[in-house]
């Protein structure tokens, strides 16, 4: 007689769970939910590795959410820089203030409550409700939509099955150890049934999984054809002068808002090449980058001028000490070539 799927997953995670710093062993006294929370909104939509030094780096800053709450967000945002998707980062500040302030210091202990938190949406409040609480609650990230998607070959295309993938989920999901199953899922679903060549041979739902049944495991999830990704164009300008480079502060509102960021016109579809130059001077062209967002891919062109002072608006920030600013990735790559250009050309007048 065959076990059901959560049994089944259930002593397969009790092998095979990965070892990860947010998380308890399995069947084991859940975690701290301030480390869960934190974990959780660091991984929506970053990766396991990616995450790892970034959580140990604010757990031992900020070891507590009343920490956080008091921390300065300047800071919070320059410890977040490299991650992406930064509105997570005012919201994960807003919400640890919330906590502070309104709950004592203490997460609620239900869905409904962690819904009522700045920030926290549907995933993260189950995600939270039941690794850290044991609360029953349907899990539905992207791994976990694979993973059912497959079990139950389901016909309908994302985004538009994305309630029936719910719907199923929930029908697996157990009374019981509901926090070590939703973290099985997204285990099976990172190390086992990935998005190519699943190993469906040491999966354990392939005895009741419908697509590798079919020998379809890789045409799940069916997916409507994609846009194609629109491309914007900028500048970023590098003001330099007696060893710094002038920073702004990018508006809260709109792409990497609240970090700070090298001074750069708006984005759009036509070169705006030197129209937003933040002073007058004779601009070098040192090269592009370049950077996918969700909704566009952006190509930048990076100019570097030295100002004959530092009158301009905004902060003069040591070069020297330029890694310690918490440059968004997209201007440390900008950065990077401004100081390569600044080496190659020392070298050139040697
Ligand atoms: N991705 C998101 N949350 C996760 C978790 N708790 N364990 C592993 N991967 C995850
Ligand atoms: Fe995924 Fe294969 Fe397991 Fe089905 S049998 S859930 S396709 S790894």
């Amino acid at each position: 007689m065959s076990v059901d799927d959560s049994t089944a997953l259930l002593a397969w995670y009790d092998r095979h769970a990965r070892t990860l710093p947010w998380r308890a062993a399995p069947g084991a006294s859940p975690p701290e939910p301030y480390r869960v929370w934190l974990s959780e909104v660091m991984l929506q939509q970053t990766t396991v590795a990616a995450v790892k030094p970034y959580f140990a780096l604010f757990t031992s800053r900020w070891p507590t959410v009343e920490t956080l709450a008091e921390a300065d967000e300047g800071e919070v945002m320059a410890a977040w820089a490299g991650l992406g998707y930064y509105a997570r980062a005012r919201n994960l500040i807003a919400c640890a203030r919330a906590v502070a302030r309104d709950h004592g210091g203490r997460f609620p202990d239900s869905e409904e409550g962690l819904l009522g938190l700045p920030g926290v949406g549907r995933y993260t409040a189950a995600a939270v409700a039941a690794i850290a609480f044991g609360r029953r609650a349907v899990v539905v990230d992207a791994n976990v939509e694979r993973v059912v998607a497959r079990r139950f070959a389901v016909a309908e295309s994302l985004p538009g099955c994305r309630p029936q993938l719910r719907e199923l989920t929930d029908s697996i999901t157990p009374n019981q150890r509901a926090g070590d199953f939703a973290q099985a899922m997204m285990d099976l679903g990172a190390t086992i049934c990935t998005p190519r060549g699943p190993a469906c041979g040491v999966c354990p739902l392939l005895d009741r999984c419908a697509a590798a049944k079919a020998g379809m495991a890789e045409a799940y999830p069916v997916k409507a054809a994609k846009k194609a990704r629109p491309t914007r164009i900028g500048t970023a300008f590098w003001v330099e002068r007696d060893g710094h480079v002038l920073l702004c502060r990018r508006p809260d509102k709109g792409m990497l808002g609240g970090m700070r960021a090298l001074p750069s016109g708006p984005w759009t579809a036509q070169d705006p090449g030197l129209a937003e130059a933040p002073i007058r001077a004779n601009w070098r062209p040192l090269g592009r980058v370049g950077h996918i967002f969700t909704h566009f891919a952006l190509d930048l062109a990076v100019v570097a001028a030295d100002a004959p002072d530092r009158a301009a608006d905004g902060e003069w920030w040591p070069i020297a000490r330029l890694d310690e600013a918490g440059l968004p990735t997209l201007f440390a790559k900008a950065a990077a070539l401004a100081q390569k250009a600044a080496q190659t050309g020392e070298l050139m007048r040697l």
